[in-house]
C-alpha cells in the first residue's frame, strides 16, 4: 500500500473524517500508522517526550530526528511535521528551516502556527513548492504557561478575526488547517466555508478531522490537569507501573532472571 498523498486526504473533505494523532517515535508510529489517516509529528514533543513546560525550547535538530524515526518506521500515513518556535520568523529564514527539516525527515508537509501577522510566510512556502499545513486559534508557541490557555471566538469581533484568518490562509495555498480550542458555530463555519480540510483539536465535531497528542490518547503522561478536549482511551501509565514494580520486586526476590534467561 503506497503511503498517503495531499490529494488523497484532500479529497477526505465531506466524505470521510480525517483521522489523526502525533506520534514522536518508532515505536508508536509503528503500531498507528494502520489507524490513522495522518500522523502529526507535532512539537508537542516537548512537554510529551522532554518533560519541557512549554514548546519553546523545541529545536529545529529535535523535530528532524523525530521526524524522521516517525517516517521510517510508518507506510501508511501522510506526514505532517511541525516547525518549532523561532524558526520561521521571517520568509527566508521559514525557507531555509522547512526544506531542512522536509529533506531530513522525508515528511510531507511543515506545520506552522499562523495568525495575521505571518500568512505572508505561508504564501512564500507555497510559492516554493511546499505542502503548508496551517494552525489557528489557540497557538501554543505563544505561551510559556499553558494553564493560561483558553478557547478562542466566543465574541463576535474574535470570530470574525479566526474566520477572515481561515479564508485568507486557504487563499495563501495552506492544505490544511488545524483549529486549536475554539468555539463550535466558528468551527462548524469555517469547515463549511473552506475547500480544504480542517482538523479539529478541541473545535468541535464540525471539523473535516480530528486530531490529539498520543500520550494523552494513551495517559501515558498521567497529567494532572487535562485539557477538556482530551480523551484518554487506556491508562498506559498504570500499566507501565504495575510491570516496573513486579520487575523490580522480582528482582529483590531473586525470581528473575532465572535459568531459562541465562546463557
Ligand atoms: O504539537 C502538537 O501536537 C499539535 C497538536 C496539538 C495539534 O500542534
Amino acid at each position: 500500500m503506497a503511503r498517503n498523498s495531499l490529494k488523497i486526504i484532500r479529497n477526505y473533505k465531506n466524505k470521510k473524517k480525517i483521522i489523526c494523532l502525533t506520534a514522536y517515535t518508532s515505536s508508536i508510529a509503528n503500531i498507528i500508522d494502520k489507524y490513522v489517516d495522518v500522523i502529526l509529528i507535532g512539537d508537542s514533543l516537548g512537554t510529551a517526550i522532554y518533560g519541557m513546560k512549554n514548546t519553546q525550547s523545541v529545536t529545529l535538530d529535535m523535530m528532524m530526528r523525530h521526524g524522521l524515526a516517525v517516517f521510517n518506521s510508518s507506510k501508511n500515513a501522510y506526514t505532517i511535521i511541525d516547525m518549532p518556535y523561532q524558526t520561521y520568523r521571517n520568509k527566508k529564514e521559514a525557507l531555509i528551516n522547512a526544506k531542512k527539516l522536509l529533506s531530513f525527515s522525508k515528511c510531507q508537509s511543515v506545520k506552522l502556527e499562523i495568525d495575521h501577522s505571518n500568512i505572508h510566510i505561508v504564501k512564500h512556502l507555497v510559492k516554493n513548492g511546499l505542502q503548508v499545513t496551517t494552525h489557528i486559534g489557540v497557538t501554543p508557541q505563544k505561551f510559556k504557561n499553558f494553564n493560561k490557555i483558553r478557547s478562542v471566538g466566543q465574541n463576535t469581533s474574535e470570530k470574525e478575526k479566526i474566520f477572515n484568518l481561515a479564508i485568507d490562509l486557504e487563499k495563501a495555498g495552506s492544505c490544511f488547517i488545524v483549529l486549536e480550542c475554539i468555539n463550535e458555530n466558528l468551527a462548524k463555519d469555517i469547515s463549511h466555508n473552506l475547500k480544504i480540510p480542517t482538523i479539529g483539536i478541541g473545535a468541535s465535531p464540525h471539523c473535516d478531522g480530528q486530531v490529539l497528542v498520543v500520550n494523552d490518547v494513551l495517559n501515558l503522561n498521567n497529567l494532572e490537569k487535562k485539557p477538556k478536549f482530551v480523551k484518554s482511551y487506556a491508562n498506559l501509565n498504570s500499566i507501565i507501573e504495575r510491570a516496573v514494580k513486579k520487575f523490580s520486586s522480582d528482582v529483590v526476590k531473586k525470581k528473575f532472571p532465572k535459568t531459562i534467561h541465562t546463557y
